[in-house]
């Protein structure tokens, strides 16, 4: 199998690795680099439990050729955490109990992440757009709607209001 050498930015840091042609973004992070942040769930690109950033935009990192990223800024949820403590999104998952298991958690708040850097304002309506990829088998979504509304300063009913832009949120 051939390999390349893929340069790439992760959550700040500058890397190369040697990588085989064919694996996915996801066994490049989570298994060889421990950026466990990113779970594996469906491993076909159907419960968004590996969502990561890549270059602003939310990426499945099971069906994400690793090869492709070369040059890329890559976003895991290891990243969050600011020097001041958690990140506004995470601070809204806790205050609005948004994680039950916990296992779809970082994958809805890189898609979050990406909403709220695009869309400082969303509506409900965004908001569930965003994350409609992204399953949660423990069937939390109102929380976790109501965390992103909250991040993004909509407040918790949400649809239509405007949100203020709340400085860090992205
Ligand atoms: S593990 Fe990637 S979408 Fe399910
Ligand atoms: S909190 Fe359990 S899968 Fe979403």
């Amino acid at each position: 199998m051939s390999h390349v050498t893929l340069d790439f930015r992760l959550n700040g840091t500058g890397r190369t690795e040697l990588i085989a042609g064919g694996e996915t973004l996801l066994s490049l992070l989570r298994h060889r680099l421990d950026t466990t942040s990113i779970k594996q769930g469906c491993r076909q690109g159907t419960c968004g439990s590996c969502t990561v950033i890549v270059d602003g935009e939310p990426r499945l990192a099971c069906i994400t050729l690793a090869a492709t990223c070369d040059g890329c800024t890559i976003e895991t949820a290891e990243s969050l955490p600011g020097p001041g403590g958690l990140h506004p999104l995470q601070q809204a998952f806790m205050d609005h109990f948004a994680a039950q298991c916990g296992f779809c958690t970082t994958g809805m708040l890189m898609a979050a992440k990406a909403l709220l850097a695009a869309n400082p304002s969303p509506t409900r309506e965004d908001v569930v757009d965003a994350i409609s990829g992204n399953i949660c088998r423990c069937t939390g979504y109102q929380p976790i709607i109501e965390a992103v509304l909250a991040a993004a300063g909509a407040g918790p009913s949400g649809a239509g209001q405007p949100g203020g832009s709340r400085p860090g949120v992205v």
